[in-house]
């Protein structure tokens, strides 16, 4: 690893080569979005020089598109894809059940997806990452521009009769401007504190009309992996049947 990497981006990277090795020739990968996944791009893009490895990427925003072929690495789109092997992407925040917060870089409804047309998802982050109860990150809601702000009135307000600490729905900005998607919708960010119940919260949501998609990813992820800036990484699996074995690899440290 690096020197000149920041601890921050070293932690990072030492996941992003963790989850790198999951994947295999042959396999169909849903590449993530954001500064995590941008390391596991990276290291797949060494791999197809070094090795050759063969592989067909699925983006996830049109940024990762753009770094997979500056890395050589062949994409499609997910209607020609189909169904993917795995999806390695980043994530705002993680708990204890691997339910993620995502969406900081505006890219869930893709991400969200392109990781549940996946046989499994892998998460990479930096310790900074885990949460014993997600909500401090406000939540990315991504929303039609169509009477958004009808919307943010009827999210907050159904906010109020459920279990979490805030309620304030912010129209994310950019340059002064309302941010777009890669879809050309909008992103109201949920500040609630605090997510009682992360599964009723991304159901609920959901039905509000002007919702596209919430960035709850709850029963997605399968795997998560920890990088810490010294280049230990942590592998939970919430896959593993062996309860005795899953619970010492819950942080188990790998690079012993
Ligand atoms: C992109 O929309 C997000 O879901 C990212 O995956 C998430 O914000 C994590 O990004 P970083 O790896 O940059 O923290």
């Amino acid at each position: 690893m690096s020197d000149d990497l920041s601890p921050a981006e070293a932690a990072k990277s030492a996941a992003a080569l963790k989850a790198s090795e999951y994947v295999k020739n042959g396999m169909k990968v849903g590449l993530g979005t954001g500064s995590t996944a941008a390391w596991l791009v990276k290291h797949l893009g060494e791999r197809k020089r070094t090795e050759g490895l063969d592989i067909v990427g699925v983006p996830t925003s049109t940024r990762t598109a753009e770094q997979a072929r500056e890395e050589g690495i062949p994409i499609t789109t997910l209607n020609e894809a189909k169904w993917l092997d795995l999806t390695i992407d980043g994530a705002d925040e993680y708990d204890a059940d691997l339910a993620l917060i995502k969406g900081g870089g505006g890219a869930l409804l893709q991400e969200k997806i392109v990781a549940t047309a996946s046989d499994r998802m892998i998460v990479i982050a930096d310790e900074t990452k885990f949460v014993p109860q997600l909500g401090a990150f406000p939540l990315p809601v991504e929303v039609l521009g169509f009477g958004m702000h009808t919307t943010q009135l009827l999210l907050e307000e159904m906010l109020e009769g459920l279990d979490v600490t805030g309620t304030k729905a912010v129209p994310r900005m950019t340059d002064g401007q309302l941010f777009v998607t890669d879809e050309g919708n909008h992103i109201l960010d949920l500040h609630l504190g605090r997510i009682g119940n992360p599964r009723q919260l991304s159901l609920v949501l959901n039905q509000v009309p002007g919702v596209v998609e919430n960035g709850l990813f709850v029963d997605i992820c399968d795997i998560c992996i920890t990088g810490h800036s010294d280049g230990r990484i942590e592998v939970r699996d919430a896959t593993s049947d062996d309860a005795e074995a899953s619970e010492r690899n819950v942080f188990a440290d790998l690079a012993d």
